[in-house]
């Protein structure tokens, strides 16, 4: 089963369509039937500015998710409660960048998020790598990259590689969806 998966984005209406398909996934993974232990966790990275945060609200939209999504940089992690028809969806969006050592997250309990299993639960990490070894395994690991020198400002290209089984099944709903 392929574990990669790149999609190149011309401007910003791309990456949003990009995420629509991803979104898709998400929802048909959530889908059948209640399960309290559902859980997906999904891992951004990217410089600065590379879009992780606008990609993170495209998802959510499109996931139907109406509330505000706001950059996490100051509160580490945002909670958004999505209902879905059979249950509600906990969203939790990360951002790791200001965080000074793992222990940081550790301590303020945020890892609880990963392993409490009382609801279904979305996990999504922008700077994954200031958790160092205290991240645990994602399903899926989307790196989103600027343009070369040759494209628009607006160009990104958006590259998903699957870790898990579950990351694999959403990743072959996404091939599937795309064309
Ligand atoms: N193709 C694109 N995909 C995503 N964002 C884009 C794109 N083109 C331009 N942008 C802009 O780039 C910026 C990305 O910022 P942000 O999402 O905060 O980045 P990050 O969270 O990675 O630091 C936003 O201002 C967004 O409007
Ligand atoms: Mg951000």
């Amino acid at each position: 089963m392929a574990k990669n998966h790149t999609i190149h984005c011309k401007d910003e209406r791309a990456t949003a369509e990009a995420v629509r398909i991803l979104a898709n996934a998400i929802l048909a993974f959530y889908a059948p039937t209640p399960q309290k232990s559902q859980s997906l966790f999904i891992s951004l990275d990217g410089d600065l500015g590379a879009g992780k945060t606008t990609a993170t609200r495209y998802l959510l939209q499109a996931m139907g998710y109406g509330g505000k999504v706001k950059s996490p940089t100051y509160s580490l992690c945002e909670e958004h409660i999505l209902d879905l028809p059979n249950e509600a969806l906990h969203i939790f969006h990360f951002d790791l960048y200001r965080m000074q050592s793992p222990e940081e997250w550790v301590e303020a309990g945020l890892l609880e998020h990963f392993t409490q299993s009382e609801n279904p639960t979305l996990c999504i990490i922008e700077w994954p790598g200031k958790a160092e070894s205290t991240l645990p395994a994602m399903d899926l690991s989307i790196t989103l990259m600027h343009p070369n020198q040759q494209e628009s400002e607006l160009a990104r290209t958006v590259a998903i590689e699957a870790n898990t089984v579950k990351g694999e099944a959403i990743l072959q709903s996404i091939t599937s969806r795309s064309h």
